[in-house]
């Protein structure tokens, strides 16, 4: 009798979780009708009038006389005592290195890795920076996400007019110029997302390392010093990395991990980091919204493409080169999207950095507003 109750207890636990496959199945297939192997691009359509605005908004304010260290003052303006003014964003071997450094671990700071980071800094170049970023006249950069809003935009020659044009991780350019232009200034990335083809390098670039743990610094000094990585190294990415970057080792740096704990802590006020048993705080900043904050101590005026992460249409493609939609994104809890949206929109309606393809807020859909700094009163509410 009882043994009867258990079997038909269990055939019916049975039952209910089959039938919630097959449901969710279903759902699935109603909800993400294009999520398998479809060609996500092949519905897509750019509207004829907004890549006229787009493009007729690029060349408005690439028209505009450049303001010397316009973003520089107006970020120390919305950030008081946040924003630093002074950062240095590279380290190269006569880097200075500043308390905050040794206080947080990676990406933070480099404090559990001090032994690698004397070792590769020894290996680091002495000289100074690029043409581009050298030069004392007004530099204007532009931040390239990797979007899929970019696509079918034809923005490509308007971002090569750029001084500085700075491209993340493996953004692909080849067969993309169109819409991305082919010229590259920087390239910012972590080991895992170095580009695997030649291509994409830029003979006169700067690859500017971004370091999230200790293999990263065993995978840059092999870089610089054209040794392979060994295995024992290789096991700790999760990712194939590349084996080899065709540049010169002048062309490394590494970025400034007080760029990442600057954009984290100071400015998305995200928390503080403390050690979590399992996963993340969701604290760690996008490299998309720390290479903005990078521009701002680079350039005198910065304008940004292909940012935008717009989570309630989760069928549009997500970047630019490759077949993943946007629902992808939700699955991730590393990153705080929505923080790093108002950050973004907050800098853009305040006429701070300008967004070229109007992901982040678009003031060329409309009408074509005004590019100037509109009103800093937004801020003072
Ligand atoms: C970009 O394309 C233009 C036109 O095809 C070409 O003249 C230029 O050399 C290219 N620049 C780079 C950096 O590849
Ligand atoms: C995101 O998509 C929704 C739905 O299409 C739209 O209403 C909203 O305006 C979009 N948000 C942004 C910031 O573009």
């Amino acid at each position: 009798m009882r043994k009867a109750k258990l079997f038909k207890g269990t055939l019916m636990f049975t039952i209910v979780i089959v039938l919630s496959y097959i449901v969710l199945g279903i759902l699935n297939t109603f909800l993400f009708p294009h999520s398998l192997n479809d060609d996500i691009w092949s519905l897509y359509i750019v509207n004829v009038e907004k890549i006229e605005n787009a493009q007729r908004y690029a060349a408005k304010v690439l028209g505009q006389k450049c303001r010397k260290s316009y973003v520089q003052q107006e970020m120390n303006i919305l950030f008081p005592q946040k924003y630093d003014i002074n950062m240095h964003p590279f380290l190269d071997r006569n880097s200075i290195l500043r308390e905050p450094v040794f206080k947080y671990n990676t990406p933070f700071g480099f404090n559990t890795h001090q032994n690698r980071l004397h070792q590769i800094m020894d290996v680091m170049p002495t000289i100074s920076l690029p043409e581009e970023l050298e030069s004392e006249s007004c530099k204007r950069c532009i931040v390239l996400g990797n979007g899929g809003i970019l696509r079918g935009l034809g923005l490509g020659p308007y971002l090569n007019r750029f001084d500085v044009v700075i491209r993340l991780n493996n953004a692909p350019i080849q067969g993309f110029t169109d819409d991305v232009g082919n010229k590259t200034t920087i390239r910012m990335s972590y080991p895992e997302g170095a580009p695997k083809s030649q291509f994409e390098y830029d003979p006169y670039m700067l690859f500017v390392a971004v370091m999230y743990k200790g293999v990263d610094f065993s995978w840059l000094k092999a870089m610089i010093k054209k040794e392979r990585v060994s295995f024992w190294e290789r096991i700790w990415f999760w990712q194939k990395v590349t084996e080899e970057l065709p540049i010169k080792p002048t062309q490394f740096r590494i970025l400034n991990p007080e760029i990442i704990r600057e954009t984290a802590l100071d400015l998305l006020q995200l928390p503080e980091p403390r050690s979590k048993l399992w996963g993340w705080h969701q604290n760690i900043p996008t490299l998309g919204v720390s290479a903005v904050v990078l521009a701002t101590h680079l350039c005198d005026e910065v304008s940004l493409a292909g940012f935008g992460y717009n989570l309630s249409q989760p069928q549009i493609p997500l970047h630019y080169y490759e077949n993943v939609q946007m629902h992808a994104m939700k699955a991730q809890t590393m990153h705080n999207v929505e923080t790093e949206r108002n950050f973004l929109e907050n800098l853009v309606k305040a006429g701070i950095v300008t967004d070229l393809s109007g992901g982040i807020h678009c003031k060329f859909c409309n009408k074509l507003e005004s590019t100037t700094s509109e009103s800093l009163q937004f801020f003072s509410k």
